[in-house]
């Protein structure tokens, strides 16, 4: 089955996980900017990957809008939290409240990248990790995550993509 993975990236990770995954599945990446309904159009599986921001994927309303009828559609969210942390599958479920029997739904952990992140978004990662450091009482979940926050790291894995070529391959793709 044709495949076609559309993605959004700010700082790069979403867009390492979107070629990874193209190589795999030898299928087009494009980032969202450059995407035109005539893409679209011949495929039978398209994919969605972008991140998470303060808990919502990034332009995942775009995706939602468009008219892609019995075609098959997955999200690849991207974020610095864990993969086995609870917290991902609570976002995920806030970022498809009444649709998500619609989508299948995939979560890779990427990364932080401060030098690349956009002023606004640096300032809201610094105010929010001195928050963490300050908390008392923190969770197993919040003292990882204050661990990770302060500095840029990459924790992307091709593996971590397994379970989204698993599932288009499940579709004799
Ligand atoms: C302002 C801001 C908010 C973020 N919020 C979350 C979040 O809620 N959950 C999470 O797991 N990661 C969060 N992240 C981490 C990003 O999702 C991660 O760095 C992502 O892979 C960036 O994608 P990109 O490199 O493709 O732009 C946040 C990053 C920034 C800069």
């Amino acid at each position: 089955m044709k495949t076609v993975i559309v993605y959004y990236s700010k700082t790069g990770f979403t867009r390492k996980y979107a070629n990874w995954l193209a190589d795999a599945l030898e299928c087009p990446a494009i980032p969202l900017h450059e995407v035109r309904p005539e893409d679209l159009e011949p495929a039978q599986i398209v994919i969605f990957a972008s991140w998470f921001h303060a808990g919502n994927i990034q332009k995942l309303s775009w995706f939602k809008e468009q008219k892609l009828g019995d075609k098959k559609r997955a999200v690849l969210a991207t974020g610095a939290t864990p993969g086995e942390s609870a917290l991902i599958k609570e976002a995920l479920d806030n970022n498809f409240k009444t649709d998500k029997a619609d989508y299948a739904l995939f979560y890779a952990q990427s990364g932080l990248n401060y030098e690349k992140m956009a002023l606004g978004d640096k300032l809201m990662m610094k105010v929010f990790a001195s928050m963490m450091r300050k908390k008392k009482d923190k969770s197993v979940d919040e003292e990882e995550m204050c661990r990770m926050i302060g500095d840029s790291f990459d924790g992307c894995r091709r593996e971590y993509l397994e379970p989204v070529i698993r599932w288009v391959k499940s579709f004799g793709a």
